[in-house]
C-alpha cells in the first residue's frame, strides 16, 4: 500500500491507491469496469456521448492544481480512484473508540454497519445521474449543458470511489454490492434506488437546479459526517469527494440565482410591480417567483427525508462505533462521546409540534438535519433573496417548516402548511396546489424547456452567468455538437 499523493494516471483506472501493487483489487475493478461502462452508456446522459465536452478531471489530490480542464468525450472520461492524503497519526475523533488510532482495515465487529453506510452513500451517486439523463435535450445553453455533464461524470466518479472501498475491503460481499449498485435503477418499481428522493423524477432544468441546491447539499452533509470516520480509507475518500461537491453546490445556487435574476429583470422591463401576478409574469417567458417557492417547498421536503428519523438507534450506533461523526465533528467543543448529553428535537406531542430534549446520541440525524437547514437557509438568503431585494421586489423565498410534506420521521403522519400549521387531510388535499407545484405549474415550466445550443446564447428564462468555467469567454463552445 502506498500512501503517497502521487496519482498513477497511466493505467486503465487513474488512482493514488497503489492499484499496480494490488493485483487482486485491480482484477476486481477491471472486471467491474465493462458493466460500469454499459451502465454509463445506457443510463447516463441520453445522447451527447460522442461530443467533446469541456470537462474538469481530477488529476491530483493536492489543494492546488487538483484538476485539469479539457475536451473529453464522456465515455473516455478518466474516472479515477482518489483519496485525500493520509494524515499521520490520525486518531478516531468520537464515540467509544475516541483517541485510538484510526482503522486502516475494517474493524470486524462493525463490518456490516460500515458496508451498509458505504453502500447507501454509493447508491445515491449513480441514482442522480439516472435521474438527470434526459436533461441534455432541453439545455438552456451550452454552458449549462457542460455543467450538467460535469456533475454527472463526477457523481459517477463518486460511485467509483465507493466501489473501490467495497471491493478493496469487503471481499465477496463487497463485489456483490458493487454489482448491485449498477443493477438498481432510479424510479424502478422492482429494483429502485435505496432512498426516496433518488427515485423522484428530475423532469426539467428547474428541478435540476433545485436538486443540486437541496439534494446535493444533503450529499455534502453526509460526506462531511463520513469524512470524520474512524475508518480512515472512508474518511480520505469522502474528503476528496467534497472538493468536487463544492462545484455541484455552485451549480445549484447560481443556477437558481440566474433564474431569479432573469425573472426580476423581465418583470422590471415590463413594468410589473407585483411578482405574484403570475399570468403577466409567465407571459414574459420567465418563471414566476411563487412557482420557484413551490418548487423549493417540494425539493426541500423531499431532501429532509434523506436524513431519516429524528430519533435513530442506527445513527447512535454508527457514532458510538466511530464510523460516522457529526458535521464538522473535529471543530465541535464537547466530549465527542455524548454520554448523558441531550439535544432539542421537534416532535409530535398530543397532536402538536413541540420541542423536546432527547438523548443527543439518538438525535444525531436531527442534528445533522439542523446543520443542513442552516446551510441551506444561508444559501437562500445569499444567493436568492439578495437578488430579489436588489431588483427592488418585496418578495422573499423561504424554506418551508421541517414538518411540511414529510414521508419519514415524526411528521410523516401529519399534514401542515409551509409555516408548520396543522391541516386536516381534507384541507391538505384542497390546498396542496398552493404549496406544491400543480400540474399547471409543471406544464408551464415544461413549456419553457426548449434547447439553446448556440454558443453564448441562453434560454428566455435564465440569465447568463457572471463568469465562464475555467475563465472562458461568454461565447465559449463548452460542448462541441458538431464534433
Ligand atoms: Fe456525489
Ligand atoms: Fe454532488
Amino acid at each position: 500500500m502506498t500512501d503517497t499523493a502521487a496519482v498513477d494516471y497511466d493505467g486503465l483506472i487513474p488512482n493514488n491507491v497503489g492499484l499496480n501493487h494490488d493485483p487482486r483489487l485491480r482484477r476486481a475493478l477491471e472486471s467491474w469496469h465493462p458493466g460500469y461502462l454499459d451502465w454509463w452508456k445506457s443510463r447516463g446522459p441520453d445522447g451527447f456521448q460522442g461530443n467533446p465536452v469541456y470537462l474538469r478531471t481530477a488529476i491530483s489530490v493536492e489543494p492546488e492544481g487538483w484538476a485539469k480542464f479539457g475536451y473529453v468525450r464522456m465515455p473516455d472520461y478518466r474516472w479515477g480512484i482518489l483519496l485525500a492524503p493520509q494524515i499521520a497519526d490520525r486518531r478516531i475523533g468520537f464515540g467509544a473508540h475516541k483517541g485510538e488510532p484510526t482503522w486502516q482495515e475494517v474493524p470486524g465487529e462493525y463490518r456490516a454497519m460500515l458496508r451498509r453506510l458505504i453502500t447507501v452513500q454509493g447508491d445515491t451517486e449513480p441514482a442522480s445521474v439516472e435521474q438527470q439523463r434526459r436533461l441534455g435535450a432541453t439545455a438552456p445553453s451550452l454552458y449549462d449543458l457542460r455543467n450538467l455533464f460535469q456533475v454527472n461524470v463526477e457523481e459517477a466518479r463518486h460511485l467509483w470511489a465507493m466501489v473501490y472501498l467495497l471491493q478493496k475491503y469487503f471481499g465477496r460481499d463487497g463485489r456483490e454490492e458493487a454489482e448491485d449498485l449498477l443493477r438498481r435503477r432510479s424510479g424502478d418499481t422492482d429494483s429502485p434506488r435505496l432512498l426516496g428522493a433518488f427515485n423522484e423524477a428530475t423532469p426539467d432544468w428547474l428541478a435540476f437546479f433545485m436538486f443540486t441546491f437541496f439534494t446535493d447539499r444533503d450529499g455534502k452533509m453526509q460526506l462531511h459526517a463520513l469524512a470524520q470516520s474512524g475508518f480512515d480509507p472512508l474518511s480520505r475518500t469522502c474528503r476528496f469527494m467534497l472538493t468536487e461537491e463544492a462545484h455541484h453546490m455552485f451549480i445549484g445556487q447560481s443556477g437558481i440565482g440566474r433564474v431569479i435574476e432573469r425573472s426580476c429583470a423581465a418583470m422590471r422591463d415590463a413594468g410589473i410591480d407585483d411578482p405574484t401576478d403570475i399570468e403577466r409574469v409567465r407571459a414574459l417567458g420567465v418563471i414566476d417567483l411563487p412557482t420557484m417557492q413551490k418548487r423549493a417547498n417540494l425539493h426541500f421536503s423531499l431532501t429532509l427525508d434523506l436524513f431519516g428519523s429524528e430519533i435513530s438507534s442506527n445513527a447512535a450506533n454508527a457514532f458510538n462505533a466511530g464510523l460516522k461523526g457529526r458535521y464538522l465533528e473535529d471543530q465541535i467543543d464537547d466530549d465527542h462521546a455524548l454520554a448523558g448529553a441531550t439535544y432539542p428535537v421537534l416532535r409530535l406531542k398530543d397532536g402538536r409540534i413541540a420541542r423536546d430534549e432527547a438523548p443527543a446520541l439518538s438525535a444525531l440525524n436531527m442534528r445533522l438535519r439542523d446543520d443542513y437547514v442552516a446551510d441551506a437557509q444561508s444559501g437562500v438568503e445569499r444567493w436568492w433573496n439578495r437578488i430579489i431585494e436588489r431588483a427592488g421586489y418585496d418578495f422573499r423565498l423561504k424554506l418551508p417548516h421541517v414538518a411540511f410534506n414529510r414521508r419519514i420521521g415524526e411528521f410523516a403522519a401529519i399534514n401542515t402548511d409551509p409555516d408548520g400549521n396543522l391541516l386536516s387531510g381534507d384541507e391538505w388535499q384542497r390546498r396542496r396546489g398552493e404549496f406544491l407545484p400543480s400540474g399547471d405549474d409543471n406544464a408551464f415550466v415544461a413549456s419553457l424547456m426548449q434547447p439553446v445550443y448556440e454558443p453564448g446564447k441562453f434560454a428566455s428564462w435564465i440569465a447568463a452567468p457572471r463568469t465562464g468555467i475555467d475563465g472562458k469567454p461568454g461565447d465559449f463552445e463548452y460542448v462541441q455538437l458538431a464534433g
